[in-house]
């Protein structure tokens, strides 16, 4: 298995680009089954979920190419296999995505059912109690869901608590329903408003995206389209905070300061200069004093649970006591065991992270068990003195691009060492 070697200590600086959205991009191409017209997807980023995502609906019959500019084609016209398989969902459980538009497109979809994972254990019933409500026969069966229905039609569906890709699969079935949706609870987050958007530019008549209460009317068909993927606001997030915890000064490009409010807010409690300006943000940890903040997780507008584990690390490098509690997973406390490996000094209080500042942390041998932890370790990894190694990076390349290229780009000593 490859691993990531991190030499710690060096302060951070330069710019660097941010990458298209995982989390934006994924609803997308699952939305794309709602055309039977040619969707073209630009700044897509190079990633492990997205090659899943790929082979998914290409395993259904979806036609994927690739243009000179390096811009992904899409035509799900002939999708013959309405299938999203065990083998593949258990890999990904962004998966599930395809529910929505499956069947509200053909009427059927069978797909596994996604177990938990390392973060909690993640049940998808908001999902199907919201498309029963739309005229989905749904049934459990061998691990499978299988959804029927001859039309959904539309309806007013409270949802009985915040699903980000809950709320997008609904976005999803109703754009095709007869009549007209309305969406109350529904999440916030800024890729709900990129599905939205998406699906408007094919014809999708969808308002409220961006509030909890979202109106779709439903369209007969809807067609092909050109979109760009928007930038991803938590691999930002995580450059931004390499940065902090380095006592460096750095940029990153083309990202959206407006999606990162909690982020950048935070980050300026912590001490750090930060400055958006326009597409770029630029954060100066130079001859500052790192202060712990306390960090709640929320839905959007809120302090995502995405960044959670990469603050933490901040917080162990400021002095003094900070608390940092997880509300939107039961188990997302993973990384906190191979941070205190390094040296940290964090313990775990139910829901709650109680962190003691340090004054310095060591490298050592430690091992990624999700996204977002892996990357709460690479950061460890940049400040401890001497050595880190970070195994099972299989795990960051599903949501980070060239994480050791750009980290390269910006000064850090980091290497990626072959199987
Ligand atoms: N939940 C239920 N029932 C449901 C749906 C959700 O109980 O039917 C619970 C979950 O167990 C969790 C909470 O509701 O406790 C919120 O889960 P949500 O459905 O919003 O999460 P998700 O849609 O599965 C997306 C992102 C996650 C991100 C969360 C929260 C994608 C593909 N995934 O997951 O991203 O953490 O929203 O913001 O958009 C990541 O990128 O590392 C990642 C995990």
């Amino acid at each position: 298995m490859e691993k990531l070697l991190i030499k710690g200590g060096k302060s951070l600086s330069g710019e660097i680009d941010c990458s298209g959205a995982k989390n934006a991009a994924l609803p997308v191409i699952a939305a794309s089954i709602l055309s039977s017209d040619d969707i073209t997807l630009k700044n897509l980023p190079y990633l492990q979920d997205i090659t899943t995502m790929f082979e998914l609906i290409g395993s259904m019959g979806a036609d994927i190419s690739l243009d000179e500019r390096m811009n992904f084609k899409l035509n799900t016209s002939n999708l013959s296999n309405l299938e999203a398989r065990y083998e593949l969902v258990k890999t990904m459980r962004a998966s599930i995505l395809v529910l929505g538009s499956m069947i509200a497109k053909y009427g059927y979809a069978k797909i596994a059912l996604p177990g938990g994972c390392a973060i909690g254990s993640r049940p998808v019933d908001y999902h199907l109690k919201a498309l029963e409500k739309l005229g989905a026969n749904i049934s459990l069966k061998n691990g499978y869901i299988e959804a029927k229905t001859d039309k959904l039609v539309g309806a007013n569906i409270e949802f009985e608590g915040v699903t980000v890709t809950g709320t997008e699969n609904l976005i999803m079935a109703a754009s095709l329903a007869k009549g007209v949706s309305i969406l109350t609870n529904v999440a916030k987050e800024p890729e709900i408003l990129d599905l939205a958007n998406f699906l408007n530019s094919m014809g999708a008549k969808i308002s409220g995206a961006g509030t909890d209460k979202i109106i779709v009317e439903g369209v007969e068909e809807l067609s092909g389209t050109t979109y760009e993927i928007p930038a991803d606001r938590i691999e930002a997030g995580t450059y931004l905070i390499a940065g902090a915890v380095t006592n460096g000064n750095i940029t990153i490009n083309k990202i959206d300061p407006e999606r990162m409010g909690a982020i950048i807010e935070n980050l300026k409690k912590a001490g750090a200069e930060v400055i958006s300006n326009g597409k770029s943000i630029s954060l100066n940890m130079t001859n500052h004093i790192l202060k712990p903040v306390n960090i709640i997780t929320a839905p959007f507008p809120g302090f995502p649970t995405d960044m959670q584990a990469q603050f933490t690390v901040l917080n162990c490098m400021g002095q003094g006591e900070s608390r940092v509690k997880e509300t939107i997973f039961e188990n997302r406390f993973m990384h906190i065991q191979e941070l205190n490996r390094m040296g940290t000094n964090i313990r775990i209080d139910g829901t709650t992270a109680i962190i003691n500042g340090v004054d310095s942390i060591s490298g050592a041998q430690v091992m990624a068990t999700d996204l977002r932890a892996s990357a709460s370790l690479i950061l460890a990894g940049l400040v401890a003195k001497g050595e880190t190694i970070v195994d099972r990076i299989y795990h960051i390349d599903r949501g980070y691009e060239r994480i050791e290229e750009k980290l390269s780009n910006l000064g850090a000593e980091i290497l990626r060492l072959p199987n």
